[in-house]
């Protein structure tokens, strides 16, 4: 409680709506808890971590007591899910201001190991599912008096140059085209879409690559800043980026959060 006390020095006068796809664990429920406490609603999806996206719907009440928050169940890879849960939101919420699509899975290993099978899970759930959710959210998102979509797309789809494998960095790379493509397009709804790529960030997705300091150290040395980033340094770009009041004026952008990894 004490770390979420710190979010609370700046609450925003109004009370705006987000929603979080994959707001179960790791930078999803990190973005989850800072948004609550900048006085947000926050609506957060899980597919299988019911107890834990229990949980940070707990941390939400806490630093947002009055807020209308709410979880909903959903796998991204299901079209059918995907349009449910639009409806479902649509009778919970007025609008949405901000789409946040932070569900990924991540896959590693070289091509020659990699199956058809894993190809598809990967983009469907890294990359389809963001175009199913924005499609079907989208009608709420234009009825919002300001809106913003942030995918979190990864420095695997910038430079290929990390662990994650093929399917993984096409996935992200799939995201940086579908920001760049949505800003221009829905520019003339005053919709902002933009991204933040990270490199490694300390979640369940990691945790076999930094599980001794050997490991750890290995990390930090990959990042000329030397630091492991944790999951609050993704979420804090998130809200700049997802923020009128700090970027207005952005959309289409790339944010990368990379500790100074270039390649
Ligand atoms: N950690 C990193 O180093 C890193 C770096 C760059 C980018 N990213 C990206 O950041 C995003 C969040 O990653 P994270 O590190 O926070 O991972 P994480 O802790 O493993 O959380 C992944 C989230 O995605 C959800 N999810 C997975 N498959 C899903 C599906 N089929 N349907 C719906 N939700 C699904 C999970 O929900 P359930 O648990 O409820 O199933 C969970 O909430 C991902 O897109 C990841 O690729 C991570």
């Amino acid at each position: 409680m004490a770390r979420l006390a710190e979010y609370n020095e700046e609450r925003r006068p109004s009370d705006p709506n987000i929603l979080i796809i994959g707001g179960s664990r790791g930078i999803g429920a990190e973005t989850a808890r800072l948004f609550s406490c900048k006085g947000y609603n926050v609506a957060i999806t899980y597919n299988k971590s019911r107890e834990k996206a229990r949980s940070v719907l707990e941390d939400v009440k806490a630093c947002n007591p009055k807020g209308n928050h709410k979880l909903y169940k959903l796998d991204v890879r299901s079209y059918e899910q995907v349009r449910h849960l639009a409806n479902q939101i649509e009778k919970d919420y007025p609008y949405i201001n901000v789409l946040v699509y932070a569900a990924g899975i991540l896959q590693y290993g070289d091509i020659e190991q990699l199956t058809p099978q894993e190809w598809h899970n990967v983009i469907e759930t890294n990359l389809t599912g963001a175009y199913y959710t924005t499609k079907e959210l989208l009608p709420l998102l234009k009825k919002a008096p300001w809106a913003s979509i942030i995918y979190i797309a990864s420095i695997a789809g910038e430079t290929g140059n990390i662990v994650a494998g093929a399917a993984y960095s096409a996935s992200k790379a799939g995201l940086i085209g579908l920001t760049k493509r949505l800003a221009v397009e829905l520019a003339k709804y005053k919709i902002r879409v933009n991204a933040v790529a990270p490199s490694f960030v300390e979640t369940d997705m990691t945790r076999q690559f930094l599980d001794t300091e050997e490991k750890r150290e290995r990390v930090r040395k990959l990042h000329p800043l030397e630091i492991i980033l944790q999951p609050r340094d993704i979420a804090n770009a998130i809200y700049f980026l997802a923020d009128p009041q700090h970027s207005r004026g952005i959309t289409g952008h790339i944010l990368s959060i990379n500790a100074g990894r270039r390649t």
